[in-house]
This record gives C-alpha cells, structure tokens and sequence, in this order.
C-alpha cells in the first residue's frame, strides 16, 4: 500500500499509507499525485483532503531511498507539491503525530492546513546536515515568520501543532477528541467553493529590520555550529525568503541544498545515521529471534562502572538489586547514586518525583540470594580473572534458570568467564563506556556459545536504555579499546621522537575530538594503562611501548585525581598546564634511548594516531570481531568523541582514500618503531581494489 484514495461526500480523501512512518517514497508519490489527477477528474469531487495512515501524517523522505536513484524520480516530491498548490479544487492537509521534513513541506504547498493537537512538526533536515530542499526554507517563514521559522530550521527541533494554532500554519486545530478526516472532510466542505485558493507563495515574510535580525542569527549561528555548514546555510536560504521573490528563493534553496548534500560533513552524519540503525542487526539473528523480558536487574560490584550502570536500569524504570561484598561499599555506592540524582535534579533536569521514583526502584545486598530472581546480572567487580571466577562460579549456583549472565569486564577473555559456569549461553559481555550513565555506547560482547535469543535480548536491552549497542566478537580490548591501545602506543612514541604532550593534544583536537590522549590520560587516571602495561610486558613482551607513560608514573603523576599529570592541574580548575619537569623528562628520555629529537608536524601526529587505529580495524573486521565497518565507526563515535563531522575512523580513512592511508603507513613503518606498522592484508587488499571500507 502506498496512498488510498476514496470519496466521501464531495470531498476526496487521499490516505499516505507507507509504514511505520508514511515515508514520501517513489511509489507513494506517485499514488499521492494519481490520487489528486483522479479528484480534479471527478466532477463529483469539490475538495482533497491528504492525510496520512497509522502514526504519522508523514515523516519525510522515505529512508530506505536514501541515495538510491528513486529518491529523485519523478513524480518527485517538488512535482507532487506543485501538483497539490497547482490544483483547481482546493487541497486541505489533515496533520496528526508526525509531520516532518518533506511532510510538512507537502503540506506547505496545500492551500489548508489542518491539525490534532499533539503532532510533532519539524524540518529536521539540519540534522543530517543539509536544509530542507522542497520549498520548505521558503513556506514556513512565509506562515511562521522569519524568527520562528529560522529557529525550527536551524535546529531541527520538533514543536508541537497546538503550540503552532494560532500562526497561519493551521487554519484550525481540533480537539483531542476530534476525529481527523471526518473534521478535515467537514473543514473541507466550508471551503470548497472559496476563491481565489490561497498559497502560502504568495504571502510575505514581514519582519522589520529584518536584516539586524539576520546578522544577529548568522553571528550566533556561527558560534554554535562548529565545522558543520548547514545550519548556516540554513540562515542564508530562511534571508532568501525575505530578500527573494518566491521562485528566486526556491532556486537558490536547491543551489545550497544541492552543495549540502555533497559537503563530507553531511555525508558524515548520513552515515551516522545509517550506522546507528544498521548496528543492531546481526545476520544469524534474525530479527523476529525471541527475546527474553528484563523485569528486574542485578549489579554486582557498586563502585565506579556499576553505580552507573544501575542507573541505567533506574532510568529505564527496571529495578536493581546491588550487590557488595562489604556494607561501607555498598553504602557508598548507593550515596553515590543518589548523589547524581540530586545534582541532575538541582540543575533542574530531575523533577522531585521522578527522583524518587528511581530511589526506590534500588536497594543493595550482601547476599547472593537476593539477587536469584533478576532477569539480568551485570558484573563490575575488579578487573581479575581469580574475582570475576568467584563470582561467576557463584551466579552459576544462585541465579534463576534462563537469567542473562553479563559481564563489564574491559580487557578479559569472555568465553574463559564462561566456561566457568554450566550456562555459557545465558553469558555475554555488556561493555558499558564511562561515565556509565553518561557514555551512549555499550559494546555487546558475543561469547562462543552465547545464545542467539541472549544476544538479541542485550540489543533489545540497549535500545531501551537509550545506548547504542554494537557487537563485538571476543578479543582483547574488543572494538574500542583494542583501537585505541595503538593510538596510545603512537602517541608514546610521538613523545619519543620531538613531540611534547601539549602539541600532540592539540593537533587532536584541533582535528575534533575533544580532548588529546595526554588529557585524556590525565582524566582516566595514567596508573590503568601502567597497570596494563606491566601485564603485557609479562603475557606480551613483543609488544613495544614508550617508556614515557610509565616514567611519568613513578614520578607519582597518576592524572587529575593527584593534581598531577602530562600537565599540572590546580584546585577546581580543570585546565591542564605544562609542567617543565615532565617535558624535560621526555626530552631526556629520548637522548636515553638514542633518538633525536626532530620537528613533528601536527599531520603526522594525526595519521600516525588516526591511521594505527584504522589498521587494527582492518584486522578486527577480517577476523569478524566487529560485523562491519559502520560499526566501528560507531563505537568511535558513541565511545571515544571521534569527530562526528568526520563520519568515524572507517568512514575518515575512506574519504582520506585507503591507497593514501596505506602509503602513509609504509612510510612510517620506515621510522621509529616502525615495527609497530604492519599494513592489514585487508587494508591492503581494498586500496588495490580501489573500494572503502564502507562501500
Ligand atoms: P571499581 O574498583 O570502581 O569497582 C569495583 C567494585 O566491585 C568495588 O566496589 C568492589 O568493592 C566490588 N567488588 C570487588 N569484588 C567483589 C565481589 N567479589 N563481589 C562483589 N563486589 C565486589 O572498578 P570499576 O572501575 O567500576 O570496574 C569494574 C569493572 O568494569 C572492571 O571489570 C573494569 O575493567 C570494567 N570497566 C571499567 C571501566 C572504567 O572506566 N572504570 C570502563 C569499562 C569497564
């Protein structure tokens, strides 16, 4: 089904019908334009109303014909709107739920608009950095005004219709109670024989002064959008409204819409876009794979990652049981809880209620016991084999039949954690990233025989707690923290050769990721990767590191948490200043070992950090740790600040062109430690080949 058509009375009634969301896809345009040619051929007919099926007027383009050819055949969407504003009898929107993007656009180009209160409105174009591109830039100012369609625009923010019933974008707004078409159709009847039929084209945008007002809005603008050029681009096109005649306007909305869509910014977030959604299917679990109900939830461990974690369950409305070995611990974890609680709520994004509602959905324990009936058990206790065995062991005993197992642990071999229970299919790693409240990704880790239901139950359960789930099979550091252990090790030697921390944090951020690995380090606290370090130069000694990381923590410089780190910190300031003591340590360290010291550019520290990462990723996709490389694009960007306007390292490394990548990489394994630089076969393979990652 794309659009019905039927007659009531002497008003036809034109029904989008594409689920979930009426999508203006190539065969619903059609169906919609037919539908119209076929009222104004029926002599019966004296008005149209269109509506839209289900739960939407319509949300905009369709997205499963996105870059695919039908999104610009004919009949295209400016062909059906034209089609609409261009018809002799008049055509009345009926708007419920979602009218957004080319929705509201069609309906901009009927000569009535009419609505339920509750519909959510929006030209959320922005959001996938480009502007609205069918007349939308010009029609709303048109019936909002300038300020209220620049805002809607820019922002892509969603305001609802009852907010909008006394602008000229409705020409009436029913009751809650209201049937729509029966409305719109009587609606529809009142207006049947007025004449002339009023098009929002042919009304003015008035606003005095308007041009202050426009260089107030670019000024602001600018400030706020950082690389992205739509929202800016969305100023200009919104000016053209008031500064343009109509048809100039609507020209010069499709130039900048026609830029937009090229620009790698807006090609990023598209494909963000797609990640996110394409990140939850996993080919051998079909998506109609039972899932089991998560009523009630276990914590065990309430320090740093578990406190967070239970709140996600907190927030989703799931209760937790808490479970510590000792009551101070314990204690202390929920005081940490509800002191998050109090600080959202005292920055007044918590009201009182729903504060206590989410008190007294945890409790804690000491006991095993009380923890048998959850659904769900996340594991964050230390981070040791022996710890994690005891407890395992442990659940194996109490836990109910068919309870999902998880564990949060980082850097162990989930399949050993298993092995030391008699369910390994009811065991899977659930990764959350810290703050665990905070942070939008949660790495799902598929053990060798977790449960496909298990599986699909954890990506059901990410969903509900608004994280971004990605899959990663078993390996050390899984996705995230297998990539960024290279970018750490070439940020150490980055030291080693002639760069100092400062210059190296800000080449990476000036690249967009919002803090250097040296403050990053810092934040985290350096004595975790000592601490990891020490473990390698035992399990791995092939491995090189930098000795700088290590140095500086027997200099007691563990980071923020001791005021002292790559930098000096002061007292409730989280500035980072050089310290001349670690930057002559560096430099000393190089002489120790030999290297001089050389001028680094700020692109060299950014292929060798970005390309490392992109190398290891070759090798986690061929292994099929990762199920492909959108995926590792998002847990680059969910988990680790990657740029989002760089579409995620797969995504950057596609753009850069993997032959350049490649190239980059034998180079450097000619330097320093260029034994780190092993060019992936699958890297290697694909820029022979001329593809991407992604394509
Ligand atoms: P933490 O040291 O802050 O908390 C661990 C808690 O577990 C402590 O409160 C401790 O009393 C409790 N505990 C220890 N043994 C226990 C046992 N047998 N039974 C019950 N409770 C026990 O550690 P954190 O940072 O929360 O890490 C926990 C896990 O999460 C580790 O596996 C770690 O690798 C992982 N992780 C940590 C991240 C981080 O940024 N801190 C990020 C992602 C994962």
């Amino acid at each position: 089904m794309t659009a019905e058509y039927e007659v009531r009375g002497t008003v036809a009634v034109i029904t989008l019908n594409n689920p979930p969301v009426n999508g203006l896809g190539l065969a619903t345009r059609t169906a919609a334009v037919k539908g119209i040619q076929q009222a104004l051929a029926d002599d019966a007919v004296k008005a149209i109303v269109i509506t839209g099926a289900g739960k939407a007027f319509s949300g905009g383009a369709d997205i499963k014909e996105f870059n695919s050819p039908k999104a610009l055949a004919e009949p295209s969407l400016h062909t059906l709107i034209a089609t609409a504003e261009g018809s002799t009898k008049p055509v009345v929107a009926a708007i419920h739920t979602i009218c957004m993007g080319g929705g509201l656009e069609l309906s901009l180009g009927c000569h009535y608009r009419v609505a339920m209160p509750g519909a959510q409105i929006a030209l959320p174009e922005v959001k996938l950095g480009v502007l609205p591109g069918a007349g939308g830039t010009q029609r709303l100012p048109r019936v909002l005004g300038l300020e209220m369609a620049l805002n809607m625009i820019v922002s892509g923010t969603p305001v609802l219709s009852d907010k909008l019933a006394n602008t000229a974008l409705f020409d009436a707004v029913f009751a809650a109670d209201a049937d729509l078409v029966s409305s719109a159709v009587a609606f529809a009847e009142t207006i049947a024989d007025a004449r002339p039929l009023p098009k929002v084209r042919d009304r003015k945008v008035d606003y005095p002064n308007h041009e202050a007002f426009l260089q107030f809005s670019r000024n602001t603008v600018k400030a706020m959008s950082g690389p992205f050029p739509a929202p800016l681009e969305c100023v200009e096109t919104v000016a053209a409204s008031v500064t343009m005649k109509f048809e100039d306007g609507m020209k010069f909305e499709r130039e900048r819409f026609l830029h937009l869509i090229q620009t790698t910014e807006s090609k990023a977030l598209r494909h963000a876009f797609f990640a996110e959604r394409v990140a939850s299917k996993v080919p051998d679990v079909p998506p109609d794979t039972p899932v089991r109900a998560i009523k009630q939830a276990a914590v065990i461990g309430a320090g740093t990652m578990g406190g967070g974690i239970a709140m996600n369950f907190l927030n989703a409305g799931i209760p937790v049981v808490m479970l510590e070995t000792k009551q101070e611990a314990l204690d202390k974890g929920l005081a940490t809880i509800r002191k998050n609680y109090e600080n959202t709520m005292k920055k007044g994004k918590l009201t009182q209620e729903k504060f206590d509602q989410r008190m007294a959905l945890v409790s804690g324990t000491l006991a095993y016991e009380d923890i048998g009936q959850a659904d769900i058990v996340v594991e964050a206790v230390f981070e040791e084999m022996g710890v994690k065995e005891a407890v395992f062991r442990k659940l194996d005993e109490v836990m109910k039949p068919g309870a999902i197992l998880a564990s949060n642990t980082s850097t162990l071999d989930l399949n050993q954690i298993a092995g030391f229970t008699k369910r390994p299919q009811d065991v899977i790693g659930t990764h959350f990233f810290s703050p665990a409240n905070v942070m939008k990704l949660l790495e799902i880790v598929r053990g060798a025989q977790t449960g496909k239901d298990v599986l699909a139950t954890a990506l059901a359960l990410s969903k509900k707690l608004k994280k971004t789930g990605v899959v990663s099979g078993v390996c050390d550091g899984f996705i995230g923290n297998r990539m960024i252990e290279q970018y750490s090790r070439q940020a150490g030697f980055l030291l080693e050769e002639g760069a100092l921390p400062e210059q190296v944090d800000k080449a990476v951020e000036k690249f967009g990721f919002a803090m250097g690995p040296f403050r990053m380090g810092d934040l985290a606290g350096n004595d975790i990767g000592w601490a990891i370090r020490k473990r390698r130069y035992v399990e791995k000694p092939e491995i090189s590191y930098s000795k700088t990381a290590d140095l500086l923590c027997e200099m007691g410089r563990y980071g923020q948490k001791t005021g002292a780190g790559w930098y000096d910190y002061k007292a409730g300031d989280r500035k980072a200043y050089p310290n001349e003591q670690v930057n002559a340590m560096i430099v000393q360290h190089s002489a120790d070992i030999g290297v001089a010291r050389r001028k680094i550019s700020d692109q060299e520290i950014i292929e060798r950090l970005v390309y490392s990462m992109v190398n290891e990723a070759a090798h986690i996709l061929e292994e099929g740790i990762a199920l492909r490389a959108s995926d590792i694009d998002m847990v680059y960007l969910t988990g680790y600040g990657f740029p989002l306007f760089r579409g995620g390292p797969m995504f950057y490394a596609d753009t850069v062109g993997l032959p350049n990548v490649l190239a980059a990489i034998n180079k450097y394994a000619q330097g320093h430690q260029g034994s780190a630089w092993k060019p992936a076969p699958l890297l290697v393979k694909l820029a022979e080949e001329g593809k991407g990652f992604n394509s």
